[in-house]
């Protein structure tokens, strides 16, 4: 399991799993990318389909989706994302849901409109990014959306060598062909659940044509 996950304040060096940050991540609201992308299908008119997320962790972004009527593959490697999950996903919402407890470049990904990545993408290793993303985009519907963000080469962790790392051209080249509706970059310093670090990060939101 790895030892270092973003996006959030700090807890103890022993705390460091991925268990510990979905205690530390529970309740907290849909993730700033994740709302710029719903407002982004709002304001297209877009209606719910079929939806993947990759990387669920705490499982927030996929109930809010599950809540607006998607039918969602949540796709996330660790068993306790799974349990989480379904724990939270009673009654009507858990009808649309289907958990596959897989990494994603070992996953089946069938068809989408939407794919919701947030913090996730770039725990992928490097050697099997590429394929991964080919079959994202084969899999990418017409008029179906990609909300995702991916580390840059300048994060604290781009060291780290079972992790993806990509520069500005790269991760433009993730969205080759389609709408981009936001592309920012984050270049900071500023805090993790481990601590202090560099965050080097690009938030994406595209959208292929029709
Ligand atoms: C930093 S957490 C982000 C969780 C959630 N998306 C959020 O914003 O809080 C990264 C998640 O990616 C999952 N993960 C790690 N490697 C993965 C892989 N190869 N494929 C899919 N998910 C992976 C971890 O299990 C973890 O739940």
């Amino acid at each position: 399991m790895r030892s270092r996950q973003p996006a959030g304040d700090v807890v103890t060096e022993t705390e460091t799993n991925w268990s510990a940050y979905y205690r530390h991540t529970a309740g907290r609201e849909p993730r700033p990318l994740f709302q710029r992308g719903i407002a982004a299908l709002d304001a297209a008119g877009a209606t719910p389909g079929d939806a993947i997320e990759i990387g669920f962790g705490d499982g927030t972004e996929t109930l809010e989706l599950l809540a607006r009527g998607w039918h969602v593959t949540a796709i996330d490697p660790t068993p306790e994302a799974a349990a989480g999950l379904r724990e939270k996903a009673s009654g009507n919402l858990s009808e649309g849901l289907s958990i596959v407890t897989a990494a994603a470049q070992g996953a089946d990904l069938s068809p989408f409109d939407l794919l919701y990545a947030g913090y996730a993408l770039s725990f992928i290793p490097p050697e099997v990014f590429a394929a991964f993303w080919e079959r994202v985009r084969a899999a990418l519907g017409p008029g179906g959306w990609l909300v995702f963000n991916v580390f840059g080469v300048k994060d604290t962790w781009a060291s780290d060598p079972l992790m993806t790392f990509l520069d500005r051209a790269q991760a433009e080249a993730l969205v080759a062909g389609l709408e981009v509706v936001v592309f920012d970059e984050q270049d900071e310093d500023g805090n993790s659940f481990v601590g202090p670090k560099h965050w080097h990060l690009f938030d994406v939101v595209a959208r292929a044509p029709r």
